[in-house]
């Protein structure tokens, strides 16, 4: 039995667990919009080896102290609870850079565990992949999504303020090797990079990988997003249609926030992300975690709910999946970017996870 408070559990009232006021009684992750949240991400270090300029300050982010980061018996608890009693399917794993933790078969494998049937997915820059991921398959990873912006050396140098483009095309051969295909890879949609968006396309082609344009967010750390510099898929598509003939496919999947095009009569398509001018923010199925184990129910959200001092409280799993039932109840309604005096939110994409 925790201690409690004013018959509250005092590890609750740590968290301050928001109102649940109207609610309807269900284990689902729902909130008053009508969402269902089954699609858990999970941020496990703020750590990366790129820089890109739309993420990351040029000196990276302030260190997480360890102590502070959700151990991988944590993530495996959390993980497990969020499948058994929540009724999330899916997990993604992103960071900053998921392969900077040295633990993270273990994270796969207590995951993996933890909620058998669950599907493990990551994001990655790709750096390094290629010498971990035996040990990540054989963890319980199953997906893979590689961020790539550019082919070109000299782009990928100056967007990512690191020189290792070739290090990306080893973790990407790596991954085909390991029988992962067709491999997704995610460009975010940049001014400086647009002129190349169509060798991008061309290249994911001849290399099977299955290419998504996502455009861009306001949520670099540097906080020099602006909408007017904004390049829309619309733009993007301009570009693409004068190498190739896209024409667009009926959604399959109308909670994936990619629409699709088919590529010179196929079999390759392309996907854009239109996060900005196409919100699919009433139709978000998602539910993170950040590295330090607060429950962040929407990327542009500030108001996260500290489970890891329930966790480390020695709170019960009801009180965890009360918690974090709480926190989703009281998710916003969108990111607003287009709204009249938006503000961008606290954290940044490293410190988020996409
Ligand atoms: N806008 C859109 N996508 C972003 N990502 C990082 N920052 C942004 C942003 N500001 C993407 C990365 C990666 C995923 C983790 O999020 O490219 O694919
Ligand atoms: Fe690192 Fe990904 Fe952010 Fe780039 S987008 S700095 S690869 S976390």
């Amino acid at each position: 039995m925790p201690a409690t408070f004013l018959g509250t559990p005092l590890s609750l009232q740590r968290a301050r667990v928001p109102s649940i006021d109207g609610r309807p009684d269900t284990d689902a992750l729902v909130d008053r919009f009508g969402r269902v949240a089954r699609d858990l991400r999970v941020s496990i270090t703020e750590k990366c080896s790129l820089r890109c300029t739309y993420c990351m300050p040029a000196e990276g982010l302030p260190a997480i102290p360890r102590r502070d980061l959700l151990t991988a018996d944590e993530i495996g608890r959390l993980v497990g609870l969020a499948w058994r009693e929540l009724g999330v399917t899916e997990v993604r794993f992103t960071g900053g850079e998921p392969l900077l933790r040295n633990d993270l078969a273990e994270i796969f494998a207590k995951s993996a565990e933890a909620a058998p049937g669950i599907g493990i997915a990551m994001t990655t820059n790709g750096i390094g992949l290629d010498k971990r991921l035996p040990s990540l398959l054989e963890a319980g990873l199953q997906r893979v999504n590689v961020s790539l912006d550019t082919i070109n050396r000299e782009h990928f140098a100056a967007l990512t303020r690191r020189d290792r483009l070739e290090s990306v095309f080893a973790g990407i051969r790596a991954a085909h090797a390991a029988g992962i295909a067709p491999l997704k890879i995610n460009a975010v949609l940049m001014r400086d990079t647009l002129h190349g968006a169509a060798d991008l396309l061309a290249w994911a082609i001849d290399n099977d990988c299955r290419l998504r344009f996502i455009e861009q967010m306001p949520l670099d750390a540097d906080a020099l997003w602006r909408r007017e510099n904004l390049v829309d898929a619309q733009e993007l598509l301009d570009v693409l249609g004068t190498r190739f003939r896209l024409t667009q496919l009926v959604r399959d999947d109308p909670s994936s926030p990619a629409e699709e095009w088919q590529v010179d009569d196929g079999p390759h398509t392309v996907g854009i992300i239109a996060s900005v001018t196409r919100s699919f923010c009433d139709a978000c199925d998602r539910t993170r975690l950040t590295a330090e184990g607060t429950v962040r129910s929407c990327l542009f959200g500030d108001d996260e709910l500290d489970l890891r001092g329930i966790l480390r409280g020695g709170g019960s799993d009801a009180e965890l999946a009360a918690a974090w039932r709480a926190a989703m109840w009281n998710k916003q309604a969108g990111h607003g970017i287009s709204a009249e005096g938006f503000v961008p939110p606290a954290r940044s994409m490293g410190a988020i996870g996409g």
